[in-house]
């Protein structure tokens, strides 16, 4: 797909769609509990659908409605689960994979799990250590630690983990293993990642409590369907805040965006940067705190981003990435080795990809030095050169490269071919089309 530099401003107003983390977890917890669960902006993208897919396989009915993005799930109880006929398929999600092999782990049947190329790349000894230490019958079919998984019953038990890495994809897997265990389970990490099932699940009724960095469940919650509206992802509207922030004289507003302060890293490292971003309506679903956000285009300078920041930003680091390349001065990324695990290797393709676009990028192995544009404010808006190069991107299938490039290509000199653009479907299917809308 071919990409043209900004002409003009963007300015517009985005319905961002919903948060992809909150649409899996809210069909899965709704699986597991008693009664009808309603979810409205549920997030139609590819990953949420396998999901969707695999708890059809597990005998939960579940009905689709307003292009998807309205959910019914019929759900039977946390034991009501039953033996799927086949493999269940998680496509390309990593969040789908992970968090259901902790919901298997404690069924009376057997069951296996694969994905598509990318996922049987990414690490699950991460979930297989934890779920065996509980007792769990859980092993990697082909010895290398990654999917396909096969997952047979067995007795758990609660256990205190200490988590080597912030994920919240970790987390969420031995909480919800938890719930099948025989006494407390709770799990301990290096920095805070997102919250989004300790809240979900205090929500639908479980007893789950979060001290620092320690996440406690206690086994055989009886969760209650309920209805939720799912917030709009702060991942989605990342772009468009980074695009606003870029293209000059651009506003853009973005409405209903989760803002959950395990999530809301972007704006932090916006506002260091000099960006301004201005809340304009804030509101809490279920303990999700939303915002519409304003943004304008500002003069950006580079920061440093490291340490507890680099969970609650960890997806938006491609788009960030993007936007530092574009300011004046240098930003350091560090401590963010997790990139490497992620659809792709997405240090290195940041940075082979900026560099790409002309861009002196040092990348180092937990991270990378962007040189952003110097000099580049110089002159009045309209006189500034673009900071970027067109050029040819190897999305390598990853949807926040897509994305965070097509932001890119917005401030470039020449075109830009993104190749495999259609991948953004597995988390925003609009995304062309939202883009497009702001240049109107
Ligand atoms: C997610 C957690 C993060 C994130 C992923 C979604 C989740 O992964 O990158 O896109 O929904 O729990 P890790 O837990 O592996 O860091």
């Amino acid at each position: 797909m071919i990409f043209t530099p900004a002409s003009k401003p963007l300015h517009g107003t985005i319905n961002v769609p919903g948060d992809k983390s909150i649409s899996h977890r809210a069909v899965m917890i709704g699986s597991l509990a008693e009664g009808d669960t309603e979810i409205s902006h549920f997030l139609p993208g590819a990953d949420c659908l396998s999901t969707i897919e695999c708890f059809r396989k597990m005998g939960i009915q579940i009905e689709l409605t307003e292009n998807n993005t309205h959910v019914l799930v019929h759900g039977r109880g946390l034991h009501g689960l039953s033996a799927p006929d086949s493999v269940l398929d998680c496509g390309n999600s990593g969040t789908t994979t992970r968090l259901i092999s902790g919901i298997l782990a404690g069924q009376k049947f057997s069951s296996s799990l694969t994905g598509d190329e990318s996922i049987q790349k990414r690490p699950m000894n991460r979930i297989i250590l934890p779920l065996s230490e509980m007792g769990a019958e859980i092993r990697s079919e082909n010895e290398n630690g990654c999917v396909p998984l096969q997952i047979s019953p067995s007795h758990l038990k609660g256990i205190c983990y200490q988590s080597p890495v912030a994920s919240a994809q970790v987390k969420s897997c031995v909480l919800l293993a938890g719930m099948y265990a025989e006494g407390k389970t709770s799990v301990t990490e290096p920095a805070l990642s997102r919250n989004h099932t300790e809240l979900m699940l205090r929500g639908f009724g479980a007893e789950v409590t979060s001290e620092g960095t320690t996440a406690t469940i206690t086994p055989e919650p009886v969760l209650h369907g309920r209805k939720l509206t799912v917030p709009g992802d702060i991942s989605s509207a990342a772009y468009f805040l980074c695009a606003g922030l870029m293209v000059p004289d651009s506003e853009v507003l973005l409405k209903h965006v989760g803002t959950n302060p395990t999530r809301d890293g972007i704006l932090r490292v916006i506002q260091d940067m000099g960006g301004s971003v201005t809340y304009r309506r804030l509101l809490s679903d279920a303990g999700e705190p939303t915002a519409d956000l304003e943004v304008r285009y500002s003069r950006l300078h580079g920061t440093v981003i490291e340490g507890s920041l680099i969970p609650i930003l960890i997806d938006e680091l491609p788009i960030i990435a993007v936007l530092a390349a574009t300011a004046e001065g240098d930003t350091v990324i560090r401590d963010a080795q997790e990139l490497r695990y992620k659809e792709s290797d997405r240090l290195a393709l940041i940075a082979e990809n900026l560099e790409a676009m002309g861009i002196s990028v040092d990348p180092t192995e937990d991270g990378m030095v962007i040189h952003g544009r110097r000099n580049l404010y110089g002159g009045t808006p309209a006189a500034e050169g673009k900071p970027l190069h067109g050029a040819v991107i190897d999305s390598h299938k990853d949807h926040r490269l897509a994305m965070s490039f097509a932001i890119a290509a917005l401030a470039a000199d020449g075109e830009t071919e993104i190749r495999d653009a259609e991948c953004v479907n597995i988390s925003y299917p609009d995304f062309y089309r939202d883009l497009q809308s702001l240049s109107e």
